[in-house]
């Protein structure tokens, strides 16, 4: 056997290990018995070390360093090598002491969130997010040296991101975006009440079943289950699973956790299963897998296209709670703007104030400008600034995301990422396939999803984020695009 097909050996049996563990977490969300936690929870470790141990093996540290040297391999092959030995570089940096005390400082500080928020308490969750902080703090001088502190965090989830391209970034949602939800505030609210009005449970599971069908979504290569948060998980791109949650009071809950779970799952079905385990089997960036979430949600789940076919299904599934509703007055209701203070429910305008006030604090936390006493008063402070609104308690204001518990700074600016790149790969797609828009009006989204396999899905990793979008619409990144969606659905929808 040559080095190549060593390489792909140790990589594909440390995806084994990986995804073993992904299949017992899914089942800890979904079917687990309550008494199965603990022993669960023995497992992943156990699986976490070993998959530790093959992932920072000598061996595989030699046989990278022999191979980035190599020049027979082909274009494909020598980033798969790069990117891997860039892992493997990255892994080594931490001793298993740091390892160890992060880990449990996570699960400390997690049950401690959890505690704190039940009971709208800051104060029982401060002392391990102190330490948590602290740890993230030497977490990034560990990493390297970087322009900012807080790029070293955000290149575990968007590799290549900085911190001053964001500011940027964030610098223009701060000025047209604010502008632009206050020019939409002032005029009158569409409304939504039949929204929240009875949907039966089973009926609702089977409507849901049928719009991810819809999508294009194989069910010989995945399933649908419930969980108290919708998530999508993978084993191989020939397993990927989706969940989601159903309120019998709010139709909005099932519709937009199936859309975007739906998308995250094309992506990881379209990557190629002969790649698997490598680079260029995997994903790119949580950027990149949010664009394809939210261009299905938004781009096409949020359009008057999607409904002029799809509201017929819907309004002979609840022909009780939709009596008198038509097409347009569901298309309204499902993009009403108004700020608000959950992350999770907001609009798609709004939620990016959302965002942006979590990066400036992860940012400022992890360069120490500000310290861990300061999040709720800071928190609020922004909540009056961007959206206007008083945050009447902890649990619905610093107290209500799981990321910062997890450890996780450095993940919220991917959500936006996500919706941005969206916006600049929908654009291209209207210029590139032909009748776009009338063929989704007819419920036909197959020339969106092949255009989506060829242009992202097949690749896997073998562009960055930023190489990825060049090759895709000619530039990086640029907010204009998501901007000029903005303005031509919401000046439509609200008169302005
Ligand atoms: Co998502």
């Amino acid at each position: 056997m040559n080095n190549y097909s060593n390489y792909k050996g140790m990589m594909r049996k440390i995806a084994d290990i990986q995804y073993a563990s992904a299949v017992l977490n899914w089942d800890q969300e979904t079917f687990m018995p309550p008494k199965g936690a603990t022993f669960r929870a023995q497992q992943l470790s156990t699986l976490a070390g070993i998959g530790h141990e093959l992932a920072t093996s000598k061996e595989l540290g030699d046989l990278l360093n022999t191979l980035s040297t190599d020049v027979s391999l082909s274009e494909k092959e020598k980033r798969n090598i790069k990117q891997s030995l860039k892992n493997y570089n990255d892994n080594k940096k931490y001793t298993t002491e740091f390892v160890q005390e992060l880990s449990k400082t996570i699960s400390e500080t997690f049950q401690s969130w959890q505690k704190a928020k039940e009971e709208n308490n800051f104060s029982l969750y401060a002392p391990n997010l102190e330490k948590l902080v602290k740890l993230k703090r030497e977490e990034c001088k560990l990493l390297g040296t970087f322009a900012h502190p807080y790029d070293a965090l955000l290149n575990q989830y968007e590799p290549g991101a900085k911190t001053a391209d964001l500011e940027i970034l964030f610098a223009d949602v701060r000025s047209q975006l604010v502008a632009f939800v206050k020019k939409i505030a002032v005029k009158p609210q569409n409304k939504d009440s039949f929204m929240y009005l009875q949907y039966n449970k089973t009926k609702q599971w089977e409507l849901g079943l049928e719009l991810l069908k819809q999508m294009g979504y194989d069910f010989e290569a995945g399933r649908q289950d419930a969980s108290s948060h919708p998530f999508t998980t993978n084993f191989s791109s020939q397993d990927v699973r989706v969940t989601t949650r159903i309120n019998e009071k709010d139709l909005n809950e099932m519709i937009w956790s199936c859309i975007h779970e739906g998308g995250h799952a094309l992506y990881e079905q379209g990557l190629p299963a002969e790649e698997y385990g490598l680079p260029s089997g995997e994903y790119v960036s949580l950027g990149i897998h949010e664009s394809q979430s939210r261009l299905w949600e938004n781009n096409v789940g949020r359009s008057l296209g999607y409904w002029k076919n799809n509201f017929k299904l819907l309004q002979n599934t609840f022909s009780e709670s939709l009596k008198g509703i038509n097409f347009e007055d569901f298309y309204k209701a499902m993009n009403i703007v108004k700020p608000s203070l959950i992350r999770t429910s907001a609009d798609e305008l709004t939620y990016h104030f959302h965002v942006l006030i979590r990066f400036e604090i992860e940012k400022a936390l992890i360069e120490g400008s500000i310290e861990v006493k300061d999040l709720p008063n800071y928190w609020n402070s922004k909540y009056k600034e961007y959206l206007g609104l008083d945050v009447p308690s902890d649990s619905k204001g610093v107290l209500q995301d799981i990321h910062w518990s997890h450890g996780s700074f450095g993940y919220f600016p991917t959500y936006s990422l996500g919706s941005f790149y969206a916006a600049q790969f929908f654009a291209q797609a209207k210029k590139e396939i032909k009748g776009l828009e009338s063929e989704i009006e007819k419920g036909n989204t197959k020339p969106l999803l092949d255009w989506l396999r060829e242009k992202v899905h097949r690749h896997g990793k073998f562009y960055s984020a930023e190489e990825l979008c060049i090759a895709i619409s000619g530039e990086k990144l640029n907010f204009k695009y998501f901007m000029d969606y903005a303005a031509a659905k919401y000046t439509a929808l609200y008169n302005l």
